[in-house]
């Protein structure tokens, strides 16, 4: 059992998995006491007033900063740190926060001995990576990056066949991922913007990522084509993008992202992945639909038509008080955690995170550098009009 969990950053991640997921964990009796750490008051109580976090968890505890009742509109955010130093050691932090943030909140975590799980990317550097890596490896601590992809069974089926040769080797590939045009309106317009990120560096890694964990190559060489748009406020981000990834073996993945999935469109997004191959004079061939999972739904209130998945974050009665969230979101999580757990309770930790890295089934700084050696090279590209850049 981990006796503290501490959660930094209460947004849209924290809401639509991560606090569910602690929580279930909770539940099981995996998870003690549960606090997350927001900048504002008003996004603990948004948080606290859930319904359906309510309705899940009737008897879930977590504890929110900053207290909600005092200056619930006043920015505190230096206050994760003194959360987090206050924490008894080797615990775990879940770094929730925007991308540009998590360098200094993951050692920051890791200066008060804490394991650390981490959303996607974990930073923005492969000399950031290096320097937690280190950090890490010294106090013996874990530190795990949130690639929720990896725990769709399907990637881990495929990972295992390609790694039997059943597919033969990669060539040619597409990965798609289109958020809804919506998201121009969110927060995202607040930050999406040209000096701190574009599509492919933002959405497109989960896709290289997924290639990378169900092939074993690494990405050797990328070009980025970006198109500058408006944002609503007036702002200019990089919102559409098409992203040549040149691999270790000679492949080539496409990736083409944007935020332009019409609202009117069924689904929260439209994505996938098709990879062709070829072994003993064969085609081989992989292709997941990732947004389309076989089911069609028309509702009467309000009249829609609609392609949930059900296979990232659902809620579901399974008997007993509340609903069990179900899905690779919280397996993810729960993976993480669980690995935290393995560090803390093995005769030699050293040799335990030797070993989660050899795995390579979680993410970590060690086995996952590509991650950011693309994230790098693609930023140097897409201000180069797309000009190739080793990776
Ligand atoms: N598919 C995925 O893996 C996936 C999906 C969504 C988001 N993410 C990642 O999750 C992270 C957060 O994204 P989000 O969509 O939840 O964003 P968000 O903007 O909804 O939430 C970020 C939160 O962090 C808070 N915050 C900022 N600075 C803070 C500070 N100093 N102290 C405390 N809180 C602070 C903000 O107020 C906000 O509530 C990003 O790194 C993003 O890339 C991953």
């Amino acid at each position: 059992m981990i006796q503290h969990v501490t959660i930094v950053g209460g947004g849209m991640i924290t809401h639509d998995q991560i606090l569910p997921s602690l929580l279930q964990l909770q539940r099981l009796g995996a998870v003690g006491e549960i606090a997350v750490c927001a900048r504002h008051g008003r996004t603990v109580r948004e948080l606290a007033d859930n319904e359906q976090i309510r309705r899940a968890f009737p008897h879930g505890h977590w504890r929110g900063y900053p207290d909600t009742a005092a200056n619930a509109d006043r920015p505190q955010p230096e206050l994760y740190k003194e959360v987090v130093a206050g924490m008894p050691p080797r615990n775990v932090v879940v770094i929730a926060l925007p991308d540009q943030a998590h360098f200094e909140a993951v050692m920051a975590a890791l200066a008060a001995n804490q394991h650390v799980i981490c959303v996607k990317p974990l930073v923005l550097t492969a000399a950031h990576a290096a320097t937690i890596e280190a950090e890490a490896s010294r106090r013996q601590l874990f530190v795990g990056i949130e690639y929720h992809k990896r725990f769709d069974d399907r990637s881990l089926m495929a990972r295992q066949r390609y790694r039997a040769r059943s597919f033969g080797e990669f060539r040619l590939g597409t990965a798609v991922l289109m958020e809804k045009w919506y998201y121009r309106h969110s927060r995202f317009q607040d930050w999406f913007t040209v000096e701190n990120t574009d599509a492919f560096t933002y959405i497109g890694c989960h896709y290289v990522d997924l290639v990378a964990f169900i092939t074993g190559l690494e990405p050797a060489r990328v070009s980025v084509y970006g198109i500058r748009d408006r944002l609503p406020n007036g702002r200019e981000g990089w919102l559409w993008t098409d992203a040549r990834v040149i691999w270790t073996n000679g492949a080539c993945l496409n990736v083409q992202n944007s935020l332009s999935f019409p609202d009117a469109a069924p689904g929260s997004n439209t994505q996938g992945l098709t990879m062709y191959c070829s072994g003993n004079d064969r085609g081989g061939l992989l292709r997941h639909s990732d947004q389309y999972r076989g089911l069609e739904y028309v509702y009467t209130e309000p009249a829609t038509y609609a392609e949930p998945s059900p296979d990232y974050f659902q809620y579901v009665h399974l008997g007993g008080e509340g609903l069990t969230p179900v899905g690779y979101g919280f397996r993810s999580i729960e993976a993480l955690l669980r690995a935290c757990m393995r560090v803390e309770t093995a005769a030699d930790r050293g040799a335990e995170l030797r070993a989660i890295d050899e795995e390579g089934v979680l993410a970590t700084p060690a086995n996952s550098r590509y991650n950011e050696r693309v994230i790098e090279a693609a930023r140097k590209s897409i201000l180069n009009a797309g000009a190739e850049v080793a990776v």
